[in-house]
């Protein structure tokens, strides 16, 4: 199973729209996956119509491993599964810190998911806690959507930073712009400046779309009803050079 999580210290960037898409591009083309809701606002449960409710909340899901398995929901869509969101994931932080390993917990939590799915995408909180460690320490592929702002360029500089104290051995890091909009001067420098100094970034983004933006009223993705746009596409195009740059 390869982990994909969707992150960015900043909120609002499009994390949750983006895990959803991707997610729904993955298991149309055929890989099981799952995606998990790790963040309490439930956005993505809120995308997919699944009711965010972990049975007994976070600190069991922690404890036991045949829980996990039995909290899996389906979403409706053809190899889509969902772990959902739960309001006790605001409680995660404290749970994993008296844990014996609080850098491990969400890794153990994972695993047994391994045998099941191809592909996870984790939808994360903002923020950079001790529950985001948990997830940089699972991940494979860590997908950060920014919008091409100087303040979001140093988000993603302070990110990288961390990333380099912690050594974390295994992760790709894969930046990518939403809610492009080269109307705006400072996207079109930013995003200029980006591809001639910085090659980790992908070559594709999402543009600021309001097809994008009706998910919230759908509670679909966006390949549901309009599968035939240029946003579509923007995000087929992105989901290919996503598997082209991940690890094995
Ligand atoms: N490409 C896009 N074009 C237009 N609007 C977008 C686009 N991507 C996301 N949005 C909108 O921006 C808002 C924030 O998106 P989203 O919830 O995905 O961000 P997030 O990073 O998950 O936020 P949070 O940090 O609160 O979890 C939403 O209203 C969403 O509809
Ligand atoms: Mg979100």
């Amino acid at each position: 199973m390869k982990i994909f999580s969707v992150y960015n210290i900043k909120g609002g960037v499009g994390k949750t729209t983006s895990s959803v898409n991707l997610a729904y591009l993955s298991a149309a083309a055929g890989a099981q996956t799952l995606i998990w809701d790790l963040d309490p606002q439930g956005g993505t449960s809120y995308y997919l119509c699944v009711k965010p409710k972990i049975k007994g909340g976070s600190e069991e899901l922690l404890q036991s491993k045949a829980r996990t398995l039995a909290q899996l929901r389906m979403t409706g869509y053809p190899n889509l599964d969902l772990l959902p969101s739960d309001i006790s994931y605001r409680n995660l932080d404290n749970q994993l810190a008296k844990s014996s390993k609080p850098l491990l917990g969400l890794e153990r939590l994972v695993a047994p998911l391994a045998k099941q799915y191809d592909h996870m995408f984790v939808d994360c909180p903002p923020g950079l806690s001790l529950v985001i460690e948990n997830v940089f320490q699972m991940t494979d592929v860590l997908l950060v959507p920014m919008i091409p702002t100087p303040l979001s360029l140093r988000a993603y500089n302070r990110l990288v930073q961390f990333l380099v104290k912690r050594r974390t051995k295994k992760l790709r890091v894969l930046p990518f712009f939403n809610m492009v909009n080269m109307d705006k001067p400072i996207h079109r420098v930013v995003t200029k400046n980006i591809s001639e100094k910085h090659p980790i970034f992908l070559r594709n983004g999402v543009p600021e779309s309001t097809l994008i933006e009706a998910m919230g009223v759908k509670r679909s993705p966006i390949f549901t009803y309009a599968r035939e746009s240029a946003e579509a596409d923007s995000l087929r195009v992105l989901w290919q050079e996503i598997l082209e740059r991940s690890p094995g």
